[in-house]
């Protein structure tokens, strides 16, 4: 076993943030209703304002759900990467270390200011590192959702189909719009981009969803996608739901810096789940503002820092590259509890054991 330590992250990595490049897309790729695979953007939603005071619950009844227990690995990711590869005619993991979805680099990202522990697989394979969540770990600790925790997540869905549309706000009628309340809410249909980013000199590929768009494709391909992350969150009216909300952020903050969401739109809904206010963040600039909304109350230092991460991120994925790089066989990257260790060690001599699919494989020996 080999261990990396995260005790004293804070001044261990401190300082200017390390070189990182702006996530570039490369592909992406869309689930339909059924969540059938597509490699095109049908599922795409566009940001439309919502109304207030909305009851976030309507239509709870009829939630179409998603069954994330199934171990869907790596694959659609997979999917994508031959398929561009096909198009292009040429390898897309050329000077790429990692492949992986957004939320793992999320998890990694967030060691140094949240509890939560986690379990991934690792494999070698043609120079390039591919991680997945292990889902046995997901599954054993994902804790018994209730009644109101199960409506509480659906508000977050409900928020997302009251805020987009299937086309452009020019090209939907009024109907569309205003009969948003009443669309059925189904979280099997998802858009997810896949870009190519760098930590220093690590590169990677990272795929994640994304809820909506703010205008549309932009016609040059190299400038900057306009895309929104939707989120839900409890009105602030205590100090201590203060607190809670800059924690949440830092979440809110990494998934969208990773993947290079500019903004996050925010839902505040009271304790009945009745959609109060919105608000509208860039990215580039939470932690900036939590510091200085800290420095100005005289809170003490805030709860996380931007840099930190970044600089732990970097440090991290380039002693996982020299513990896995040329390796053999499967790995698990394990991380128990905050400020211990995150642990590697091998769980398979050989083979993939489903971290890559046989597509993928048989698709890289042609
Ligand atoms: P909120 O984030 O508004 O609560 P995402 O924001 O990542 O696009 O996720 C969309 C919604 O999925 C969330 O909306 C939440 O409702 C639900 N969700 C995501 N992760 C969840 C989890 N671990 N448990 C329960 N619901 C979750
Ligand atoms: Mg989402
Ligand atoms: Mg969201």
């Amino acid at each position: 076993m080999q261990t990396f330590d995260v005790t004293d992250y804070a001044t261990r990595f401190a300082g200017k943030s390390s070189a990182i490049k702006r996530p570039r897309e490369i592909t992406y790729f869309s689930y339909d209703e059924d969540h059938i695979l597509r490699h095109d953007e049908s599922s795409l939603r566009y940001y439309y304002t919502p109304d207030l005071n909305v009851d976030l619950s309507q239509g709870y009844s009829n939630f179409i759900k998603h069954d994330d227990s199934t171990d869907e690995h790596l694959d659609s990711l997979l999917d994508a990467l031959v398929e561009l590869e096909r198009k292009e005619g040429k390898s897309s993991t050329d000077g790429v270390h990692f492949v992986t979805w957004r939320g793992m680099m999320t998890k990694i990202m967030t060691v140094p200011f949240l509890e939560d522990g986690f379990e991934m697989n690792a494999v070698f394979h043609e120079g390039t590192i591919f991680i997945e969540e292990n889902n046995l770990y997901k599954q054993s600790t994902r804790g018994f959702q209730d009644e109101r925790g199960a409506r509480m997540s659906f508000w977050g869905y409900k928020f997302e189909t009251l805020s987009t549309l299937s086309k452009t706000w020019d090209d939907a009628t009024r109907e569309e719009i205003e009969g948003r309340t009443n669309d059925i809410v189904n979280n099997k249909a998802q858009y997810c981009s896949i870009v190519q980013t760098g930590f220093g000199d690590s590169g990677l590929i990272i795929a994640g969803e994304v809820d909506a768009i703010w205008d549309c494709r932009p016609m040059n391909p190299a400038n900057p996608i306009n895309y929104v992350e939707l989120k839900t969150s409890r009105q602030i009216t205590s100090m201590n739901q203060q607190i809670n909300f800059e924690k949440k952020l830092q979440r809110f903050w990494a998934q969208s810096f990773l993947l290079g969401v500019p903004k996050i739109i925010i839902g505040f809904r009271d304790d009945y789940g009745i959609l109060k206010s919105l608000e509208i963040k860039e990215t580039q600039g939470i932690p900036t503002e939590i510091r200085k909304a800290h420095v100005a109350q005289g809170l003490g230092p805030p709860p996380w820092n931007g840099n930190v991460a970044i600089n732990f991120t970097t440090t991290f994925l380039e002693w996982l590259k020299g513990v896995l790089a040329g390796k053999d066989g499967v790995w698990r990257i394990r991380y128990q509890q905050r400020g211990s260790q995150i642990e590697v060690f091998q769980v398979q001599d050989t083979g993939y054991a489903g971290v890559l699919t046989d597509r993928f494989l048989a698709w890289r020996k042609e």
